[in-house]
């Protein structure tokens, strides 16, 4: 990807849509030396989600569009990102679809981040489905964005162990543990590809 000269980090936009924990990972992340990336912008598709406050606390522009029409938010969204010079997306708990156009436009440089071993259990509700199945195994993934739903190159995985125990709760709580870790991880081998 793009090669970084002196301290000029690749423009970043964050999409959100509830509690934006790995939002919060990023921005920390962001803010180290090593990071290729800074933290310009957050994009909400739920004016509620609680990961907006981030924009407070750290003091960066955010923006909520609700995608009701979904063509129209997003040819704003495109002049927003285009205004704000944002090079790069890093999607993190965003549940909408992004349309092919829009993919295209940021070809290669959309990550998303998935709480499953990709290309097992795509979609929603995977932890109860890796429960369901008595996986032994679960984990997080994240990939590049195509215009398939989470079938883009894989970056790269994280495996945790499912225990006896385990509940979608609990098993949300680890692997999200280790979602905080992965995605700067990613990035940082993205910017060394
Ligand atoms: C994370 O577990 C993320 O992997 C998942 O939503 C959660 C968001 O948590 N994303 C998806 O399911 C996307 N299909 P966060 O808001 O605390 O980062």
């Amino acid at each position: 990807m793009a090669i970084l000269i002196g301290s000029n980090k690749v423009r970043t936009a964050v999409f959100i849509s509830g509690s934006g924990s790995n939002l919060k990972s990023l921005i920390k992340f962001s803010k180290t030396r090593q990071s290729p990336i800074s933290v310009d912008l957050i994009i909400s598709n739920n004016p509620k989600a609680k990961g907006l406050n981030y924009a407070k606390i750290f003091k960066i522009k955010k923006k909520v569009y609700n995608f009701k029409n979904k063509s129209l938010d997003e040819s704003r969204l495109l002049s927003t990102l285009k205004r704000q010079k944002i090079d790069m997306i890093c999607l993190a708990g965003f549940m909408k679809i992004l349309t092919k156009n829009f993919i295209k436009k940021f070809k290669g440089k959309i990550l998303n981040i998935h709480p499953s071993l990709l290309p097992k259990y795509k979609g929603l509700n995977t932890h109860q489905r890796a429960l369901k199945n008595n996986e032994k195994y679960s984990g997080c993934t994240v990939h590049f964005v195509n215009s398939k739903l989470d079938s883009g190159k894989i970056i790269i995985q994280k495996k945790i162990k499912i225990s006896k125990n385990d509940t979608k709760v609990s098993l949300a709580r680890k692997i999200l543990t280790q979602e905080h870790k992965i995605y700067p991880k990613a990035i940082l081998k993205v910017f060394s590809l």
